[in-house]
């Protein structure tokens, strides 16, 4: 991936109106209506406060998709910046109607604006291979000309052709993202062997793939497959998961099936795979074998302990070591165990051994703040998939984007 851009250090920016495309999408307590630590939000506001101080800033960023529980409005977003950044913060419950036009025509040096939920506007998530076409989107054509200039940086989305981050005819890269390439050369590049992958959490198939493809350049020694990785492949072996946890990976398991046992028969020594499993036992931890998992027929939401001692052997083999997902569904208390430990494992081989350790994606951020043990880790990404994709060799749409339509 060649990296070639236009930088916002390139450029003075004092005085000026500037729109930041960003990725804060976070992990929201639906029930409190609330965010859960969000290390995008904690990315953002250093950026804002070093770099765009004197500037107005104009924040446009998306939650979830549409058709899922927390695909809300930004407000509480603009509400969480404002109280890390310590200044008013505006939102205005639009995108680029009247009323978002008039907010930004009115904002003032040191002012922060965010507008909705990008992913609101309706031509915002089509694939756009041709950019162009995406330059010509209603959003893009009525706010490029409000501002003076344009900082894509939601590093988290830069695997996504979406208007708003492909979209704008000329664009600049901010410094979440400088700083995010920055750390992740070295695994881009060189990284000291042997390496560890740690998959978890939602999004089986693209982790499954991403995990494929450093096998196949021999860039990988070790997965520690869990979450639905781990469902997904134990499925693909004719294993019985359980209904409840067989309905979210069918699709992919559908339409993939003879990837899926090519690959592990392949790499069936790299690929570890859990041991035990954990359900919820009327809020206590209930372990259960792997071939139990369809008598109960309920979700296994974390990795049990035996299954935590293999991972953290291996861990503390490795002098890489990439988390991406957590092990368990660690916004419930009862299934938070595996996660906290095997982030502790993590650091403890950054002290011990000087591995490099990288945790990507908003989820397994968010776990590992919430686990209270993520200092001493070598690096936090804010993201996810967009990092899988990195790691799988691709070239991201945004800097792709952000290469052809320089300042
Ligand atoms: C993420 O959380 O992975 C990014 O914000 C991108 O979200 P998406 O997978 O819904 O495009
Ligand atoms: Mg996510």
């Amino acid at each position: 991936m060649k990296i070639d851009y236009t930088s916002y250090k390139d450029v003075d920016l004092v005085g000026k109106k500037i729109l930041m495309r960003v990725d804060i999408n976070s992990n929201i307590d639906l029930e409190k209506m609330e965010i859960r630590d969000s290390p995008r939000i904690r990315a953002l506001v250093p950026a804002l406060n070093e770099h765009f101080k004197k500037s107005a800033v104009i924040i446009l960023a998306h939650q979830s998709r549409p058709g899922n529980d927390d695909f809300i409005d930004l407000d509480i977003h603009a509400k969480e910046i404002e109280k890390y950044l310590k200044r008013p913060v505006k939102f205005v419950k639009d995108i680029y109607g009247e009323q978002a036009v008039q907010a930004i025509k009115d904002l003032k040096e040191g002012e922060t604006l965010v507008l909705n939920n990008v992913r609101k506007f309706e031509g915002e998530m089509k694939g756009y291979k041709d950019f162009k076409e995406a330059e010509n989107t209603d959003m893009v054509k009525t706010l490029f000309p409000l501002v003076d200039y344009v900082i894509v940086d939601a590093f988290g989305a830069a695997h996504r052709a979406h208007a708003s981050i492909v979209g704008w005819p000329k664009m600049m890269v901010g410094p979440i993202t400088d700083n995010e390439l920055n750390a992740l050369k070295k695994i881009m590049e060189n990284p000291e062997r042997p390496m560890a992958m740690l998959i978890g959490g939602a999004k089986a198939i693209d982790k499954f793939k991403a995990m494929k493809y450093n096998f196949d350049n021999e860039k990988l020694d070790y997965a520690l497959c869990s979450g639905l990785t781990a469902i997904l492949i134990f499925e693909a072996l004719g294993k019985n998961m359980g209904e409840t946890n067989h309905k979210i990976i069918a699709k992919d398991l559908e339409e993939n099936k003879d990837m899926i046992l090519e690959t592990y028969e392949s790499y069936k020594d790299k690929i570890i795979l859990p041991e035990d499993l954990i359900i919820d036992d009327k809020g206590s931890r209930k372990t259960i074998e792997i071939d139990e998992a369809g008598t109960y027929n309920t979700t296994t939401g974390d990795i049990g302990l035996k299954t935590v001692e293999k991972f953290s052997e291996i861990i503390m083999k490795c002098k890489t070591i990439i988390a991406n997902g957590p092990p368990g569904i660690f916004e419930m208390e009862v299934f938070r165990e595996a996660t906290n430990k095997l982030v502790e494992t993590m650091v403890q081989a950054t002290k011990q051994n000087n591995a490099l350790t990288i945790i990507g994606g908003g989820e397994m951020g968010a776990a590992a703040a919430m686990s209270g043990k993520a200092e001493g880790i070598s690096f936090i990404s804010t993201a996810g998939g967009a990092m899988l994709e990195i790691l799988s060799g691709k070239d991201l749409p945004m800097i792709k984007a952000l290469r052809e339509k320089k300042v």
